[in-house]
């Protein structure tokens, strides 16, 4: 009886030693998604008169004629760019775009016809990683698109894993539950892609904040 608890508690003593502690819990990765119709093209983003600003302040637009200011509730987007190992990636490339807030996207394929789009909306930017995996952007509160929940298109790009494309949606919203990518995820996969908004101190020009970890593939 006495042999068999000393071995039992050496086992248990084993056994807390053979597993430690996780340095950091294994995240949810972001889900895989396509581009969709509108990512804009590069060789179309290397027109300087249609793209005069492609910086990560997607809520204005710098051109010779003038400052232009987006229409809608401006969000402040910080971003952890992490591994599902918890590990920060330095240096990726994340890229965003989403619709204006008169749900237009800049894309060769929609015309810019006046009065139907944002001009002051810069509809793509891009970013890349500091040491600690962080980067910010500001762009506005994403907005429903026909037959779509609010929604940001990211393409994340790093040699560690290659390229992730990926959407972010807003914790909460009414219309996820009617879209078809949403209703396709899992819960935690849901909330890997889900932007929780805070109103933003009052300080700022911005309306929203979220702070995401961006978790991409170890
Ligand atoms: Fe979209």
């Amino acid at each position: 009886m006495r042999r068999r608890l000393l071995i039992s508690s050496a086992l248990t003593a084993a056994a807390s030693v053979a597993v430690p502690a996780l340095a950091s819990p294994a995240r949810t990765r972001l889900p895989r998604m396509t581009e969709g119709p509108f990512y804009p093209p590069r060789s179309w983003r290397a027109d300087s008169t249609l793209w005069p600003d492609q910086d990560a302040d997607l809520t204005t637009v710098r051109r010779k004629e003038g400052v232009l200011r987006a229409q809608g509730a401006w969000l402040g987007l910080e971003a952890q760019v992490l591994d599902s190992a918890g590990r920060a990636i330095d240096g990726a490339e994340v890229e965003i775009w989403q619709c204006d807030a008169q749900a237009a996207y800049r894309h060769p394929s929609v015309p810019a016809t006046a009065g139907r789009f944002d001009p002051g909306f810069q509809g793509y930017g891009a970013a890349v990683s500091g040491t600690g995996g962080e980067l910010r952007f500001r762009t506005i509160r994403p907005v429903a698109y026909p037959g779509r929940t609010p929604h940001i298109h990211l393409k994340i790009s790093h040699a560690s894993f290659g390229t992730l494309t990926t959407q972010l949606f807003v914790a909460g919203d009414p219309g996820n539950a009617e879209d078809f990518l949403w209703r396709q995820l899992d819960s935690a996969t849901q909330q890997a892609a889900a932007l929780r908004l805070t109103p933003a101190p009052a300080q700022t020009d911005l309306r929203w904040m979220a702070r995401h970890a961006l978790v991409v593939p170890s």
